[in-house]
């Protein structure tokens, strides 16, 4: 099948779009308003943009208390939502009113930033400490009506537990990071594998040898 989002309807009885690009990782956000009132909310239109240094982005639709605080006080921590976690982390997407600390809704425990005065997880293996870079709101080329913020954020602070730390490297099967899928669909990272980048000449030797470019290619 083939869609144009912009003109055609995808003809399935739910949108296909959230399932396509998958696994998305979750940003859980914290910040805080001006009053200092914690929020906590996971966002999965989310992701590491830059490693050096690094910068992370989401995007929120419409505008919601998250960004309403990252606008207002400049800050926001993501922390790493896992498999332990995974009913505080929805529980947390709850649509609540603005002064509810969805810390003491969900029997979470708030644990100081550094480098921020937003709060992060303390349950989270990895919180990240941001600043933020800019908010913009998207308008698309297409005329379509949109109310999305897209919030990047400047990496200033990084927590990792002990725990999530084997033989001198971050360990993700420790961690077991949650990940959005399509629908109501999450998936966990329990495994992983290891591929080397290739060598270019072995790379274009093995393409010649099977005979995918000739031998000047
Ligand atoms: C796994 C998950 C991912 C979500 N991703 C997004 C997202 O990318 N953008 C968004 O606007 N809302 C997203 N939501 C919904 C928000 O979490 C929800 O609207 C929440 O109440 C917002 O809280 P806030 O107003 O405190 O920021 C997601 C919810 C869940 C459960």
């Amino acid at each position: 099948m083939f869609y144009d989002p912009r003109s055609d309807e995808h003809g399935l009885p739910h949108n296909p779009w959230t399932a396509l690009v998958t696994p998305r990782p979750i940003g859980w956000i914290s910040s805080r308003d001006a009053d200092g009132t914690p929020n906590l909310a996971p966002y999965s239109f989310f992701n590491a943009v830059a490693g050096r240094p690094p910068m992370v982005m989401f995007s929120s639709t419409p505008r919601k208390h998250s960004l309403n605080n990252i606008e207002a006080t400049g800050e926001f921590a993501v922390n790493v939502a896992t498999w332990d976690l995974r009913e505080a982390m929805n529980l947390s997407s709850a649509t609540v009113e603005a002064d509810i600390d969805e810390f003491r809704l969900t029997g979470l425990t708030t644990a100081p930033c550094r480098n921020i005065g937003a709060p992060r997880v303390a349950e989270s293996p990895i919180s990240i400490e941001c600043t933020l870079y800019q908010a913009i709101p998207l308008v698309p080329k297409s005329g379509l009506e949109c109310s999305t913020t897209l919030v990047i954020g400047e990496v200033v602070g990084i927590h990792i537990a002990d725990a999530a730390i084997n033989e001198g490297r971050v360990d993700t099967t420790r961690i077991r990071p949650l990940a959005r899928l399509g629908y109501m669909d999450y998936s966990v990272t329990d495994s992983v594998f290891e591929m080397l980048r290739p060598n270019p000449d072995v790379a274009l030797a093995e393409a010649r040898r099977k005979g995918w470019i000739d031998a000047a290619g």
